[in-house]
């Protein structure tokens, strides 16, 4: 065959038009990240007082740290302040902005590389819009599954998600021992494409972000401190507020 064949032609225009669209070092999933601020608290010890799930994150599947010169500003995000102060808020911390700083830096960074997402704004309003959209809390209540002191099958809970989107989640849990007879629900993702739209999550994929610990406070959050993914078998409480005692109110 000759070197310029048109089937060689054919193929190095293909392996080049890939190539510009999606360099190697490019990212080719986005995943929503959900945290249930009970569960959170429970391992954090803040004090939850939120009885939704709030937005954790929106990770590039690659990629961490992008680009330290590109900082965070709040004022490039003033009209989305409302918004993110009630979905994505800082657990340890609601009256700081540092959580959004930590999650630009290490992720919004990279995501940033894709044209779509390539200003604070950008990256923080998708976020949201994404997160309205899946909008989990009334998906799982549509199913019967509210934060409850009665215990969920793994299944129920993978199968409404699931059957929903259509895609597969990623659904953690906290396992508070190892034999333990329960498992707490915590963190679900569910995952886009470049295009936005929905994709499968890889149940055993593992973010690089998640172990590439750099020493600062928010590391609670990216580690997610014992969170790994449910398992088929073990009964899941998903921990409703807990309730003022009797003795609290009194006071
Ligand atoms: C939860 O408490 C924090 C601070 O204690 C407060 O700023 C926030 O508005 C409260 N959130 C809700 C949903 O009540
Ligand atoms: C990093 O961010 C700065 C500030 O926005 C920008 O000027 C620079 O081009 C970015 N660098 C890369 C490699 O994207
Ligand atoms: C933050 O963004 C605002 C609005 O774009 C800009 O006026 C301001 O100079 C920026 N601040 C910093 C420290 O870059």
């Amino acid at each position: 065959m000759r070197l310029d064949s048109p089937l060689l032609l054919c193929l190095a225009a293909a392996l080049s038009s890939a190539f510009v669209i999606s360099p190697p070092h490019m990212w080719t999933k986005l995943i929503l990240t959900h945290h249930w601020p009970s569960t959170f608290c429970s391992m954090e010890h803040c004090h939850p007082n939120i009885s939704f799930w709030t937005l954790h994150g929106l990770w590039p599947d690659k990629g961490i740290n992008c680009n330290s010169s590109w900082h965070f500003n709040s004022s490039q995000i003033e009209d989305l302040l409302p918004d993110m102060k009630k979905s994505w808020p800082d657990l340890l911390n609601p009256l700081s902005s540092g959580f959004w700083k930590y999650e630009w830096h290490k992720h919004g960074t990279c995501a940033a590389r894709a044209a779509s997402l390539n200003s604070q704004h950008k990256y923080f309003s998708k976020a949201l819009e994404l997160y309205h959209k899946v909008d989990l809390d009334s998906i799982l209540k549509k199913f019967d599954i509210t934060p409850s002191e009665k215990y969920y099958t793994f299944p129920q809970i993978e199968g409404a998600i699931e059957n929903f989107y259509g895609v597969k989640p990623k659904i953690q849990c906290i396992h508070p021992s190892k034999n333990a007879d329960v498992q707490v629900l915590g963190q679900i993702e569910i995952c886009f494409g470049p295009d936005f739209t929905l994709l499968d999550c890889e149940k055993q994929f593992t973010m690089e972000a998640m172990y590439e610990g750099n020493g600062d406070n928010f590391i609670a959050f990216d580690k997610a401190s014992g969170f790994s993914v449910c398992d088929h078998v073990t009964p899941v409480y998903y921990p409703p507020l807990p309730q003022l005692t009797h003795t609290h109110r009194l006071h």
